[in-house]
């Protein structure tokens, strides 16, 4: 699952020379073709409501293999989500557009870096494909030694 906080369905028209041109959708579809390369589906969602977002992690829990999420402006601000994000048994990568430690100091702290496996920022729109490149790995290494693996490493 593909989780993105407030404000991020504006991404395109929002503070372009930060986050970039494209559009969630048009994210979204370059990562569906990514991922089909993973052979992994991706569900990609957005919303502005803290506690929708809980709702969609608690989903996750049980139908997902892992989670991608730029909570946005929660990152440094929710409890709920990191106390969602902990009742996960799979790798939840945390992702940002910008690289928020060059940015206000009220950015640098994040409540998701204390759950996530790793952490993307600052690749702009390809944050997401290199996230799922790192999922899809992080994925395949937790299946066993090379021979029971989906995907060849290398
Ligand atoms: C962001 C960084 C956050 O500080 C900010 O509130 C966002 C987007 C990013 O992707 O760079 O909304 O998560």
């Amino acid at each position: 699952m593909v989780l993105n906080g407030p404000n991020l369905n504006l991404l395109g028209v929002r503070q372009p020379q930060i986050y970039g041109y494209d559009t969630l959708d048009d994210i979204g579809k370059r990562m569906a073709t990514r991922a089909k390369t993973h052979k992994l589906v991706i569900d990609l969602r957005q919303s502005n409501i803290e506690g929708e977002l809980v709702t969609w992690i608690q989903e996750a829990r049980t139908t997902c293999a892992g989670i991608i999420i730029n909570p946005a402006a929660y990152t440094h601000t929710s409890v709920a989500i990191l106390d969602a994000l902990l009742t996960c048994e799979f790798p939840v990568i945390e992702l940002h557009l910008s690289n928020p430690h060059k940015r206000e100091e009220f950015r640098h702290r994040s409540f998701t870096s204390l759950v996530a496996k790793g952490i993307i920022a600052g690749f702009g729109p390809h944050g997401y494909i290199l996230a799922l490149d790192a999922m899809a790995e992080m994925l395949n290494a937790t299946a066993g030694p090379p021979a029971k693996r989906k995907v060849p490493t290398k």
